[in-house]
């Protein structure tokens, strides 16, 4: 394939939706989707994308009942496991965005081993959205930034767009290109607010855990006949 978009971001939704249609409950819903996640990240590094970013657990998930937190952490626990297993045989790198800081020690502990496995992998980057909110990114960027201002490491007049957004969790990528969103559901939900300022959206009807490769490449074709003008034009 050409002209494949370097940066997709998903808004990975539906997995309740798919377990309920099932008579399944929504842990099923979710390990679904998880596993659709590992074949499409397979699929998408061979057509040629850098990067993929997939919101796992935003920072309103915490909201939901605490039984579905515990399976989603647990099977995130468990996918990050097999990320590791995986890595001895792939050449994905694994990146982080969110505050990791609200998650369990042991996953933590988990996340590290991960990133530290996959850091000099030269393929596509998988990053994962954990505890992950636009805003809650952009907070937290603000905060760092006052610090270093108010330390003397930075002067007001150095602030722009560029150097904010080297605070945010994205500080090193390029922004997303394409944002896919599934299940008819047609919201950011405080994905990556700053970045997303230029990026092309597709929705989709499919469920999260039957999105495949054809789908994506519908949605990259969708892309590939969008005309992109970053506010200015192209005549
Ligand atoms: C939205 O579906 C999906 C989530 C809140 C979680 C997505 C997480 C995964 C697919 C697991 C990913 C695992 C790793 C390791 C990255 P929903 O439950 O809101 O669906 P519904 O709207 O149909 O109820």
């Amino acid at each position: 394939m050409t002209d494949v978009p370097e940066h997709i971001a998903i808004i990975m939704d539906g997995n309740g939706r798919w377990a309920k249609s099932r008579f399944l409950n929504k842990a099923a819903g979710h390990r679904a989707g998880a596993q659709a996640l590992r074949r499409l990240a397979v699929e998408a590094e061979k057509i040629g994308v850098k990067i993929l970013t997939v919101y796992a657990f935003s920072t309103e998930n915490w909201r939901r009942p605490k039984d579905e937190v515990d399976t989603l952490m647990d099977l995130i626990h468990d996918y990050i496991q097999q990320y590791i297993d995986d890595s001895k045989k792939n050449d994905m790198r694994i990146r982080m965005i969110g505050d990791l800081s609200r998650l369990s020690a042991e996953l933590r502990r988990k996340i590290d081993d991960l990133l530290e496995m996959t850091k000099d992998k030269k393929g596509m980057s998988v990053v994962i959205a954990l505890n992950y909110g636009g805003r809650d990114d952009i907070v937290r960027a603000a905060r760092k930034l006052a610090a270093d201002v108010k330390g003397g490491r930075k002067t007001l007049n150095e602030v722009d767009e560029k150097l904010f957004a080297s605070y945010l969790d994205t500080a090193d990528m390029p922004d997303p290109d394409l944002l896919i969103r599934t299940s008819g559901e047609m919201r950011i939900s405080n994905f990556l607010l700053w970045q997303t300022a230029y990026t092309e959206i597709y929705y989709c009807d499919k469920l999260w855990p039957d999105f495949t490769i054809k789908d994506l490449e519908k949605a990259i074709g969708q892309y590939q006949q969008r005309n992109r003008r970053y506010g200015g034009r192209n005549e």
